[in-house]
């Protein structure tokens, strides 16, 4: 089917001659309504004439299209809009083709010559593009074109000032493109190539003559037509070639180690690591930028946690980059600790859907009930610390960029039903590394303890988008595999609404990514709204099959495997279709809206009958701090003025248990020879910490990191932040306790 542009109404600025002309012109043949602008200037911006738009308006009129002139400057954008509203009723397309040279050696460049070609190209586009925001907005359609150049993508001598407009008009793109995506407007980027009176001067006649405008209005407009998907794209385009840019990265290097000052020299002596690019990346926004540098904080932090071996540190910074299975597979991460009560239990259920509308749900909803338990796909949550912490990228051998991996599969087995208090262990493991081509896939498996006692197993399958191609195996037996349903009409269907809130629920069971709750974010990973966990889903379609073939009954929860196949929006329906095996449940999960299959080759397998009711791990009795402040007391007693010297600060304690308020310390290393208090403390703290009782052992015993206990809420600072670097001299000799 041929391109048309039939009820269209198109503005082309600069439009009297050169590359716009043959725009204007080629719109028009295809049905549009064009609005030729043109002021009439010389090349250098000076006079003024409308003879320019008129004769392309009249040569489109000859043809039978529509047009009409319009002789304003690009610095006057209201004006421009204003005629294709009033002519034709709307506008659709924007052009910003208008241009003009002050071409001087950057030390000859004059005021005038900087500002007048900032006002045409790059403040003319923002003006022009402005007053047609809203109306695109409105109609929930536009396209807009900025006009780049190659003089500013690459430089060019003598184009100072236009090569720093050029390129501001690709930023400018650039979040257009993201601020517009939502309402379906599109903005592109050209940097064209064509004989024109603006190149005569710098090219032969013959090659003037030869790079003719007609070579680049096709791209301008497939651009612009409502079929193209393209959206924040730089094309070269010239001589009926055209070509995409985009940035690519550096694997780069982290040249600051912890505790270590970083330095110039450090920057210097890796410079070739730093400038190489091989493995480059391609980051396409600027979350997936900032995010492989934040990771680098964790890192650096976990370095020397790992390495107290100076030399395993120094090893793993330096090693090349890319996957090596041999390395890799069997490689145990850091074992993670999950400390919980039922308020987590309540919460994750409500998180996956569960309402007191329906009494069956009361169970998992109300800790007083007579079978309170924990929903069985709760057993994720204490395993997923070891995803969300980033500690795969520090696994020798899988050298793996964090912001380019998805979630692909998941298998979760249980050996008894869930606590619904208590600690947990989680020791994860790679269990294989397989080569997909477009990517790879990383087998985690994770086995969770409640004391000595295995309580559940987990396998995330981990998609690593672009990492794939390092001659490794396509398939392993270590795999959970998916599973197709039977070819028959389903034996049940049930169908359940999420929430609006849904996301910013389940959120709360410990997933922060601000995918799902902040618009801003999801925009710019390239979803209308932020988008539903898909570990939501797999807790909505396995509780349907709990409800409608175990009578809800979490003793009869054996495993879950399900495949991630798309994104869930909060608010839509999810429909579970279940088939009966035996004691296997096939799922199917679908999007009752779009009709979309969500969760695929899933499955759960059951118990045959119901055996024990879940267990409760009794709480522990007395709080575990306690032993550290007896501690305190007494080095405060030996050596307080030593200490009073050092730290000259008051630390307030609240230590909670199953969230609430056990104990109140303070610790007085400003005033006398030091003192500890329990309890209500008279004068007033500098500092003071709230924490979990089992959190404060992590941190003292130099598990838990202060700072990332506090970047995930664990810890909570009121007062003077900054004093908690001193804790350390406090709490470091208690790591033998
Ligand atoms: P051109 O000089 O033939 O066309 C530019 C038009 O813009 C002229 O008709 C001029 O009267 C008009 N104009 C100038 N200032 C204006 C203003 N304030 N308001 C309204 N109209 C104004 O040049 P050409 O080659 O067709 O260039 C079109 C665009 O492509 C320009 O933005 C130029 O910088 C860009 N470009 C062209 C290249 C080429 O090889 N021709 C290379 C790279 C970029």
């Amino acid at each position: 089917m041929s391109l048309s542009f039939e009820g269209r109404v198109v503005l082309v600025t600069g439009a009297g001659g050169g590359l716009g002309r043959e725009y204007a012109l080629a719109f028009a043949e295809r049905g549009a309504a064009v609005i030729v602008n043109d002021l009439g200037a010389d090349t250098k911006g000076g006079g003024k004439s409308s003879a320019a738009a008129d004769k392309v308006v009249e040569e489109i009129k000859a043809k039978g299209g529509k047009a009409v002139a319009n002789y304003e400057s690009v610095e006057d954008g209201e004006k421009l809009i204003q005629t294709a509203l009033d002519t034709f009723g709307r506008i659709d397309v924007v052009v910003n083709n208008a241009g003009i040279l002050r071409d001087r050696s950057f030390a000859r460049t004059s005021d005038l010559d900087w500002d007048l070609i900032q006002r045409v190209h790059l403040r003319g586009s923002f003006l022009v593009t402005r007053a047609a925001w809203n109306h695109m907005k409105n109609q929930k359609f536009g396209r807009i074109i900025m006009t780049a150049s190659a003089a500013g993508i690459y430089g060019n001598f003598g184009q100072a000032n236009y090569s720093a407009a050029k390129l501001g008009m690709l930023g400018l793109s650039n979040t257009l493109a993201i601020e517009g995506r939502k309402y379906n407007i599109h903005c592109n980027t050209i940097a064209p190539v064509a004989g024109s009176r603006l190149t005569e001067t710098v090219m032969p006649p013959d090659l003037v003559a030869s790079l003719k405008p007609e070579y680049v209005a096709p791209l301008v407009l497939w651009l612009c037509h409502e079929e193209c998907k393209e959206n924040g794209g730089l094309f070269e385009v010239g001589a009926g070639w055209m070509g995409k840019l985009r940035w690519e990265r550096s694997q780069g290097q982290t040249v600051r180690q912890k505790n270590q000052p970083m330095t110039p020299e450090a920057v210097r002596d890796q410079w070739d690591a730093i400038c190489d690019f091989t493995d480059a990346t391609k980051p396409t926004s600027i979350q997936e930028s900032l995010q492989s540098m934040v990771s680098v904080l964790s890192q650096v932090e976990s370095d020397e946690e790992v390495g107290a071996n100076p030399t395993a540190a120094a090893a793993s910074a330096g090693s090349t980059s890319g996957i090596n299975p041999a390395e890799a597979v069997g490689q145990k991460l850091p074992p993670t600790t999950f400390s919980f009560n039922h308020v987590q239990c309540v919460l994750y259920a409500l998180g996956v859907g569960m309402s007191t509308r329906d009494p069956d749900h009361l169970r998992f909803l109300y800790e007083g009930h007579q079978d309170f338990g924990c929903l069985p796909t709760f057993g994720v949550i204490p395993s997923q610390a070891a995803m969300m912490e980033g500690g795969l990228s520090s696994v020798p051998g899988l050298n793996i960029d964090m912001t380019r991996v998805l979630h692909g599969e998941q298998y979760l087995e249980l050996y008894k039903p869930l606590p619904t208090s208590g600690k947990l262990t989680s020791e994860a493991t790679i269990a294989d590394v397989l080569d997909k081509g477009s990517g790879a896939i990383i087998l985690l498996d994770v086995n969770t303890f409640n004391g000595d006692e295995l309580v559940c197993y987990n396998q995330f399958s981990v998609f690593v988008v672009g990492a794939g191609g390092f001659g490794g195996k396509r398939t392993s037996e270590k795999a959970k595999a998916a599973l197709p349903p039977p070819n028959r009409a389903p034996d049940a269907v049930v169908i359940d609404s999420t929430t609006r809130d849904q996301a910013a629920l389940y959120r709360l069971s410990g997933d922060w990514n601000p995918l799902h709750i902040d618009p801003d974010f999801a925009a710019m990973g390239g979803f209308k709204a932020p988008i539903l966990h898909g570990l939501c889903s797999f807790g909505f379609a396995a509780r349907h099959v709990l409800k409608q073939f175990a009578d809800n009954d979490p003793a009869r929860f054996k495993a879950i495997k399900v495949r991630f196949v798309k994104p869930v929006m909060p608010g839509q329906s999810l429909q579970t279709e279940m088939w009966k095996e035996g004691n296997r449940i096939h799922i199917q999960c679908k999007v009752k809206e779009t009709d979309a299959v969500v969760l695929a080759g899933a499955y759960v397998d059951l118990h045959g009958s119901s055996e024990a009711s879940p267990e409760n791990v009794p709480q522990g009795g007395g709080l575990q701090s306690e032993l550290v402040f007896a501690e305190i007391g007494r080095r405060i007693k030996d050596s307080g003025s030593e200490l009073v010297k050092k730290v000259n600060a008051v630390f307030g304690w609240e230590i909670t248990k199953g969230g609430e308020s056990s104990a109140q310390w303070t610790i007085d290393l400003k005033n006398g020879t030091g003192s500890l208090h329990k309890g209500p403390y008279s004068g007033k703290a500098d500092v003071t910490f709230t924490v979990a009782d089992e959190d404060f052992m992590e941190v003292v015993q130099g598990k838990l990191n202060p700072q990332k206990a506090f970047f995930s809420g664990k810890l909570k600072v009121r007062g003077n932040i900054m004093l908690s670097q001193k804790l350390e001299v406090i709490l470091k000799d208690y790591a033998k306790l």
